[in-house]
């Protein structure tokens, strides 16, 4: 049986398994609280209650025979069963409500049962479990004094967990899934790209499982994510570029409210948004200086060519359809201005709206296509305000401001102790002062990025440990951004 002290509620799960143990941790703790709550009301000699307990056995038994253990736990106010985040949307509270206060109470901060659990050993969890919650005042030791004594062999209590560590070592973890999520998204669109130019047709499995675990990730905490789209890089611009820009797509489609499919759907044309650059020749995507005319020519065809592949080298469905309409309009304006020339101007599709925004933003932070040197994040966001209504949907560029927030992800900061920090993520409660890594002075550069949220501050006086004065260019100090946002592991 597993040390219960030494269970990771936060072990690291692929997505599929996630959801999966997810869905039957919900139905596992959905049972368990009316089970408790029928306890508290009825005898076990009830009919109700035995009929509850019958329910209950059934679930778990079927939990473990599949798993061989089963653990239900509350860390940092989230309810994890074996080590998946069981995920509730608004509604359906109550359930993990009630057990999580029942968990407070009783001093635990869940239990694990092992595959021997008899009928009557949950029967006696439940009960112990609902006397330690009306009773309020033990601890750990002693409810562990009362199961030993009940004889209680396949349920092992865990004790509260130590918050703090394990807030870090989960924020830690999941910086660390994003980002092989973020570069198996980036290689994966590599690998699509050399069929897609070879004119086969490709398997969209991949795709869309990849997909589906970015949106899952931005709809459970974008932060992760946005702060590797800080990311800039020369030698791969157009993968790079297209990641950034499906992971823009879905953050800002999601604060706008557009369901996980559609989100998917999004965040497959936003992907494939530039796929018809793969056709133009190397020498002119990565050349150094500035394009001529006959070269902007062959530039301004790359929509064109992007529905051309797209046509011939995925299947008829709707994502692949909306991801020809993405590519045919990402460079057309709300005014209608833009490329290739519209014989007779259009109303625009939302999700082109959507990408041309996160386009025309990563392109110009990446200093590339646009202009050579590229823009701090907090420049170009001022650039594009006075575009909306022109070339811009207002409320979207509106939406796109509140996710990327003030100081947007690769941000440099010169802080008031003349330390310079790179942006990471911001607080949702202060806008104004995100969350950091300190890589150095205006005098010396650090060899890691030391990580600091600059809405902290000193408990005794109550005064930040630091400030913003500006913001600040990477040129200026000659800072490598990329080293220090991958400096970690
Ligand atoms: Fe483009
Ligand atoms: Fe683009």
């Amino acid at each position: 049986m597993t040390n219960p002290l030494d269970y990771q509620t936060s072990r690291r799960l692929s997505g599929t398994e996630e959801a999966t143990y997810s869905q039957r941790g919900k139905a596992i703790i959905n049972q368990l609280s009316i089970l408790l709550k029928t306890a508290r009301v009825h005898s076990p000699d009830n009919d109700s209650f035995k009929a509850q307990l019958e329910q209950s056995y059934q679930l778990y038994r079927d939990c473990l025979d599949e798993y061989g253990e089963t653990v239900v736990q509350v860390q940092s106010d989230y309810l994890f069963f074996c080590g998946a985040r069981v995920r509730y949307d608004n509604e359906g509270l109550a359930a993990p409500d009630h057990l999580r206060d029942l968990f407070q109470r009783a001093g635990i901060s869940g239990f694990l049962t092992t595959s021997d659990l008899t009928k009557a050993e949950l029967e006696q969890t439940a009960l112990l479990l609902n006397e330690a919650d009306r009773q309020g005042d033990l601890d750990f030791e002693g409810l562990q004094r009362r199961f030993d004594l009940a004889n209680i062999g396949a349920v092992a209590l865990l004790p509260p967990m130590d918050e703090k560590s394990s807030d870090e070592n989960r924020d830690r973890e999941e910086r660390q899934f994003a980002r092989r999520t973020f570069f198996y998204a980036m290689n994966n669109l590599k690998m699509v790209s050399n069929t897609m130019n070879a004119d086969r047709p490709v398997d969209l499995a991949r795709t869309k499982r990849v997909i589906h675990s970015l949106v899952d990730q931005i709809v459970s905490d974008d932060g992760s994510l946005l702060e590797l789209t800080a990311l800039k890089s020369h030698d791969q611009y157009t993968f790079l570029h297209s990641t950034n820009v499906c992971i823009y797509s879905i953050c800002l489609g999601a604060r706008f409210g557009l369901t996980k499919s559609e989100l998917s759907t999004l965040g497959f044309a936003a992907l494939f948004h530039d796929i018809g650059k793969t056709r133009l020749p190397l020498q002119v995507l990565n050349k150094p200086s500035d394009f001529n005319e006959s070269e902007w020519e062959l530039m301004r065809k790359h929509p064109a060519l992007g529905v051309f592949t797209l046509a011939k080298t995925m299947p008829f469905e709707e994502r692949c359809c909306r991801a020809m309409i993405v590519a045919s309009e990402h460079h057309y304006n709300l005014d209608g201005s833009g490329y290739p020339a519209l014989k007779r101007r259009r109303s625009l599709n939302l999700y082109s709206k959507i990408v041309t925004i996160c386009d025309v933003f990563d392109a110009m932070t990446s200093g590339r296509v646009y202009r050579k040197v590229p823009a701090s994040p907090e420049q170009v966001l001022r650039g594009m305000i006075p575009q909306a209504g022109y070339k811009f949907d207002p409320c979207l560029l509106k939406v796109f401001l509140n996710t990327v927030s003030l100081y947007p992800p690769g941000t440099l900061l010169l802080l008031d102790r003349h330390e310079l920090a790179l942006v990471v993520g911001k607080n949702a409660d202060d806008l104004l002062r995100p969350k950091v890594k300190i890589v150095g002075t205006t005098q010396r550069l650090y060899d890691r990025g030391i990580r600091m949220n600059l809405a902290d501050r000193n408990p005794q006086t109550g005064a930040y440990y630091r400030s913003i004065v500006r913001v600040a260019e990477p040129q200026e100090f000659k800072i490598n951004t990329a080293r220090y946002l991958l400096d970690e592991e």
